[in-house]
């Protein structure tokens, strides 16, 4: 088996391949003065089972074009079957059209890793369980709620765990299970689609305790510190969050690290660089997960 890291997160690529005892596979991705990219599979690969690792935000479209690149290259060099780890799948929250004459982003992205070349892919914690149905391949979906549980248990029993949306209750319920039956609580959230601002209108269930907010991704950070406010107004005492992909757009990290907040876990299905990293974070590893999966 062989091991191929693009550029969008070699640090987790490098865990993988160290967790199953191999070293990264070499490629060479030369990018021409306009941007376009060369990439080249360096060494033999003839009948090797190959995995390639890269999540793709942010920015999702180059960091495709790379992954797509990389399993041609690996294709036209005689590869047996090759597993594409996209810790971040983007563009996954367009899975459906939600307002008429819209495209369904991720149907293209399912087609074309299926085209180019693609046996199988490996990712975290997506946007909905119905997700891995509009791949034709076989898309593995693994979580980092059991990471969350153990950090979880170490805030303590006085805790509630948080969904700040009706779509994480299911993510909210599997988490209370692992921590017997920790309570919940609800937000309810809209976003107005056009504009993308979000209203929080109220929230079921007691938080005047510790409150844990457990989403699948930061990208703004709207909807976090928006739910932070409403708890804090709603009485809580400490709230920490737990959330899967650290997309951190815009000014996220600044937001984060100047809000009521105690605590930002993330994991590093999406690489942070230095200038995003703040006082407030901690960022969990999903290298093992991943490794004890391709081992099977
Ligand atoms: C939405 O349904 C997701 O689960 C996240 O809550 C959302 O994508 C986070 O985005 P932002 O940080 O921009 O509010």
């Amino acid at each position: 088996m062989k091991i191929f890291s693009g550029t969008s997160n070699k640090p987790l690529a490098q865990k993988i391949a160290k967790d199953l005892g191999l070293a990264l596979s070499n490629l060479e991705i030369h990018i021409f003065p306009d941007g376009e990219k060369r990439v080249r599979v360096l060494g033999k690969v003839v009948n090797e089972d190959c995995i390639v690792v890269q999540p793709t935000s942010p920015e999702p479209d180059k960091n495709y074009m790379e992954l797509f690149f990389i399993v041609d290259a690996l294709r036209r060099s005689g590869a047996n079957k090759i597993k594409a780890v996209i810790p971040y799948l983007g563009y996954q929250r367009q899975d459906h059209v939600f307002r008429i004459g819209e495209a369904v982003s991720l149907e293209v992205i399912a087609t074309l890793l299926k085209w180019g070349g693609v046996d199988e892919v490996i990712s975290f914690d997506l946007h909905s369980i119905k997700i891995p149905e509009i791949f034709k391949i076989k898309l593995t979906h693994l979580s980092a709620l059991s990471i969350f549980a153990k950090e979880i248990k170490k805030i303590g029993k006085e805790s509630v765990l948080v969904s700040p949306d009706m779509g994480g209750i299911r993510r909210i319920k599997i988490l209370s299970e692992m921590l017997n039956n920790m309570p919940y609580a609800v937000i309810e959230k809209n976003r107005d689609l056009a504009t993308g601002v979000i209203t929080m209108t109220g929230i079921s269930g007691k938080v005047e305790k510790n409150a844990i907010i457990v989403d699948d991704m930061i990208s703004t950070g709207s909807t976090i510190v928006t739910a932070a406010n409403l708890l804090k107004n709603k009485g809580a005492k400490n709230i920490y969050v737990f959330a899967t992909h650290a997309v951190f757009s815009k000014d996220a990290p600044n937001i984060l690290n100047n809000s009521a907040l105690q605590k930002i876990f993330v994991t590093d299905t999406i690489d942070i660089p230095k200038e995003k990293q703040f006082a407030k974070l901690e960022v969990l590893s999903v290298a093992t997960m991943i490794s004890d999966n391709i081992k099977g």
